[in-house]
C-alpha cells in the first residue's frame, strides 16, 4: 500500500510537487528513492548514504552533486558516483521519465563503468607505477581514486600497519564502545585489492627513501621502485613517560590493534584515568563508560576541547560527561603511578586499572625529512600536493598545504581531509592539475551528541553561539577579524553542509 509520506514514485509524481532544488523521498518496488530535481532536470537515487547509512534526503544538493548530512560525503546525482570522501561506494540510481506535468521512476539503471575518460588531460603519459607509503586514510583513498580513474598501471600501497585499511575514527567511538563489531572496521574486503589489482605490502615500514633515484626501501631491505610516489605516513600519538607506569599499564590509541586491546583491557577493569581532554581522550571516556568503567580524566587544559572549540563549547562537553558520571581533574597532570593509585601533580590521588593517554599526535615526518623534501612543521606541498620533489607527493596528517579559506599554510589531523587529499592527489599524480580547495570538516560524536566542524580557526577574536549548546541545537562562528574562520554545529547538519558550500564559494 502507498504511504502518504513515501509515495511510491513508479505510480508518477505531479512535478509541481517538487520545486527546483527540492528533494521527496518515496519508494520504488522495495526500494527507498529520493526524487530530485534540478530545473528541469529530475533524478533518482538510492536514500541511504554508503558510509555510515545517512539519510540523503537531509542533506543538500550542490549543483548536480546531493551530500550527506553526516560526514559530508558527497553523490552525483547523474551516475550516483561517490565523488568525495567518506563514502567510496556509489549510489543506485533509476531511470526517470516524464509525461506532461508528472514524472515516473522506471528501472534501476546498472552502475557506473569505471571511467573511461583518458588518465591524463596534459598529454603526459601515465606513470610506470604509483608506490603509496601508508595505509591509512589518505594512502587507501588514493589508491581507490588511481583505479576509479581508470589507471591500469601497478599501484602498491606499504603500510607499516598490521592491518588492512580501516576505519580509523571508529577506533574510538563505536568499536571501543563495543557498538561496533570487527567486520565494520575493515575499508575494503581482501577481495577489494585482489580485484583491484592493488597490492599490498602489510607490516612493512618504509626506512629510507631516494628521491633522485626513485627508490624506497623498507626495514629488511627490500626495495621498490617507482614512478610516482605518494607519502600518508600519518601521525603517532605523542608518548608521555609517567614514573612508576608500567608499559602494560598504559595504553595509546592510534591503531586498529590498540583500540582491540584497549578494548580487551576494559573487559577486565573497573577504574581507568584517562589523560588529556581533547577528541580522542573524550571519545575514549565516553566509550569506556559505555562499558561500564568508572572513568577519570586528567588534563593541563582548563576546559576540554578549549584550544579547538573554545570555552563554551569545553564547558557543554565537560558537563556532558559529567551527565554521564565521568569526573574530571582540569588544570592537573598525572605525577606518578604507584601501583593501582594515579598520583596526581595536585596531590589528589586515584585508583586506576590502566591509563589512556591521548596527549596529541605527532606527524610521522622522518621519511621525508630523510629525503631532504622541504619541510616546515609538516611536509611541505602545493596547492596540487606534490612535495618539493616532483613527483613526490604528500597528504594527510603530514601535508602542510596553501589552504585558500583560511588563507596560509596548514597541516591539519581530520579523516575526511586526509581521504579527499589522497583522491585529490591520485588525480595530480594522473596529470590532472587539480587544486586542492576542499573545505576542511570533522565530526566527534560523545553519548550520541554529534559536532560537525567546517573550516579551520587556529586564533579567534570572537565566538558567536547562535542557538543553545545546553539544548543542543545551536550554531558556533569562529571569526577573526570580522571574518568567519570555522562554524561548529549541533543538530544543524543541514547548515553545516550550506556553510560548508558557502565556503567553497568564496574563493
Ligand atoms: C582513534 C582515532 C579517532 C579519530 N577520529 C576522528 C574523527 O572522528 N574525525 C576526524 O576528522 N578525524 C579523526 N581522527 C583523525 C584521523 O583518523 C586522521 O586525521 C587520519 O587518519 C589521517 O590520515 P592519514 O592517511 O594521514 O594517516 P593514517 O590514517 O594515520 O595512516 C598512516 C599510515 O601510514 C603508515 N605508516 C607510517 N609510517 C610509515 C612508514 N615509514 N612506512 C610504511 N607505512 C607507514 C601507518 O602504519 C598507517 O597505515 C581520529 C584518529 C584516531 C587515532
Ligand atoms: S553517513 Fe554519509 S557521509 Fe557518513
Amino acid at each position: 500500500m502507498e504511504s502518504p509520506d513515501r509515495p511510491d514514485f513508479g505510480n508518477g509524481v505531479p512535478i509541481n510537487r517538487l520545486p527546483d532544488g527540492g528533494m521527496l523521498q518515496g519508494k520504488v518496488g522495495g526500494d527507498n528513492v529520493i526524487l530530485a530535481r534540478r530545473g528541469d532536470d529530475f533524478f533518482a537515487v538510492g536514500a541511504k548514504c554508503t558510509h555510515y547509512g545517512g539519510p540523503l534526503v537531509k542533506g543538500l544538493l550542490v549543483g548536480d552533486e546531493l551530500r550527506c548530512p553526516l560526514h559530508h560525503a558527497c553523490f552525483s546525482l547523474r551516475t550516483g558516483e561517490a565523488l568525495r570522501a567518506p563514502a567510496f561506494d556509489a549510489i543506485p540510481c533509476w531511470r526517470v521519465e516524464r509525461i506532461g506535468e508528472n514524472v515516473f521512476v522506471r528501472e534501476r539503471l546498472s552502475a557506473p563503468a569505471r571511467r573511461q575518460v583518458p588518465v591524463s588531460t596534459n598529454a603526459q603519459k601515465p606513470p610506470a607505477s604509483v608506490v603509496i607509503v601508508g595505509g591509512g586514510a589518505a594512502g587507501f583513498s588514493a589508491a581507490d581514486a588511481l583505479r576509479r580513474e581508470g589507471y591500469d598501471g601497478p599501484v602498491t600501497i606499504i603500510s607499516a600497519d598490521t592491518s588492512a585499511p580501516y576505519d580509523r575514527p571508529n577506533l574510538s567511538k563505536d568499536y571501543l564502545a563495543g557498538t561496533a563489531s570487527d567486520d565494520w572496521i575493515p575499508l575494503r574486503s581482501p577481495d577489494y585489492y585482489r580485484d583491484q589489482r592493488i597490492e599490498l605490502v602489510l607490516n612493512s615500514r618504509v626506512s629510507s627513501l631516494d628521491a633522485r633515484r626513485k627508490v624506497i626501501q623498507v626495514e629488511g631491505g627490500k626495495t621498490y621502485d617507482f614512478d610516482r610516489l605518494l607519502l600518508a605516513t600519518g601521525a603517532d600519538p605523542v608518548k608521555l613517560p609517567i614514573e612508576g607506569a608500567p608499559d602494560s599499564q598504559v595504553h595509546y590509541l592510534r591503531t586498529y590493534a590498540d583500540s582491540r586491546a584497549l578494548a580487551e583491557r576494559a573487559s577486565s577493569a573497573k577504574q581507568v584515568v584517562v589523560v588529556g581532554s581533547s577528541f580522542i581522550g573524550l571519545e575514549v571516556a565516553a566509550s569506556l563508560r559505555a562499558r561500564g568503567l568508572g572513568v577519570h580524566v586528567v588534563s593541563r587544559e582548563r576546559q576540554p576541547l578549549e584550544r579547538v572549540l573554545g570555552p563554551d563549547v569545553g564547558q557543554f562537553m565537560r558537563r556532558l560527561h559529567e551527565a554521564h558520571d565521568v569526573v574530571f581533574h582540569l588544570e592537573d597532570s598525572v605525577a606518578r603511578l604507584d601501583g593501582r593509585k594515579a598520583v596526581l601533580a595536585s596531590g589528589a590521588t586515584l585508583d586506576a586499572d590502566f591509563l589512556v593517554l591521548g596527549v596529541g599526535v605527532r606527524p610521522s615526518l622522518a621519511l621525508a625529512e630523510q629525503a631532504g623534501l622541504k619541510m616546515d612543521r609538516g611536509v611541505v606541498v602545493d596547492e596540487y600536493l606534490e612535495t618539493s620533489a616532483p613527483g613526490i607527493f604528500a597528504a594527510g596528517d603530514i601535508a602542510r598545504w596553501p589552504d585558500p579559506h583560511s588563507g596560509g599554510p596548514v597541516r591539519i589531523e581530520h579523516w575526511v581531509v586526509a581521504q579527499r587529499q589522497g583522491q585529490v592527489a591520485a588525480r595530480n599524480i594522473l596529470g590532472r592539475r587539480e587544486r586542492f580547495d576542499a573545505v576542511p570538516f570533522f565530526w566527534t560524536r560523545q553519548y550520541g551528541v554529534s559536532i560537525k566542524y567546517v573550516g579551520h580557526a587556529e586564533k579567534w577574536d570572537a565566538i558567536d553561539i547562535d542557538g543553545s549548546l545546553e539544548a543542543k541545537d545551536c550554531t558556533v562562528t569562529y571569526k577573526l577579524a570580522g571574518r568567519t574562520l570555522a562554524v561548529a554545529t549541533l543538530s544543524r547538519d543541514l547548515q553545516s553542509l550550506q556553510i560548508e558550500a558557502a565556503m567553497e564559494g568564496s574563493i
